[in-house]
């Protein structure tokens, strides 16, 4: 019988592959308790559900976003920051499952940063057409920290930069299980998500889920 290219599994994490000094993708790193992490951010999202925020400019965000962990990432008119609190439920977020934070530190280890004890993730939910225009995560007071990246669902085009903004980015597929890295050199590089093509991811349907492991405080 002939397999098809799209009955190849995916392939078993390997090693980190650089993107820019800092910056590294650690394909399939997640793969194997990627099912746990999507139970775990399903618990997340039923407390402090999935929201689109205003940006300070008064536009409406298409991704669709909530938090764990002691601070939350979150925008409105006056702008961007972290709170101990869900402005939707005034209740703290919730708390960061045990195994976000096992499997963030262990990324951050693989890419070369010991000792990453994340206090904040951001959990982006993208649907087709979805987009996230490049920016730089620079709201966080420690910028030593690094910024560990897990991607789940549909596969997405992932804009790597560099410092400035006009710097074109590198094009880098992050499909389900995989994990980018980025902290030192690149802490600072702009980066951004292409418009989500639409498919239907086995496990997760029509959506890419993200999680975003910082240390904001
Ligand atoms: C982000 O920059 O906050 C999210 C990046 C991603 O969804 O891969
Ligand atoms: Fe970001």
């Amino acid at each position: 019988m002939t397999r098809s290219l799209f009955d190849e599994p995916p392939a078993p994490y390997a090693a980190p592959e650089p993107i820019a000094p800092g910056a590294v993708l650690l394909r399939g790193f997640a793969l194997g308790e990627a099912e746990a992490l999507l139970q775990a951010a399903r618990q997340v999202i039923a407390a402090a559900p999935l929201r689109h925020l205003m940006t300070p400019g008064g536009r409406v965000m298409s991704v669709g976003m909530s938090n764990c962990g002691a601070l939350g990432w979150t925008s409105s008119r006056t702008g961007y920051r972290y709170e101990k609190t869900d402005p939707l439920s005034g209740q703290p977020w919730p708390p960061m499952p045990a195994c976000f934070a096992d499997l963030a530190a262990r990324a951050a280890a693989e890419a070369g940063f010991e000792g990453f004890a994340p206090d904040a993730c951001l959990i982006n939910r993208y649907q087709p057409g979805v987009r996230l225009s490049l920016h730089q995560d620079r709201d966080e007071s420690d910028l030593s920290a690094p910024i560990v990246s897990v991607s789940l669902g549909l596969p997405a085009v992932f804009w790597f930069g560099g410092l400035q903004r006009g710097d074109r980015p590198a094009r880098l597929r992050l499909a389900h299980g995989d994990v980018a890295v980025w902290g030192g050199a690149s802490r600072l590089a702009f980066h951004g998500v292409a418009p989500l093509a639409d498919g239907e991811h086995a496990r997760l349907g029509r959506q890419r889920i993200n999680l975003t492991f910082r240390r904001a405080g």
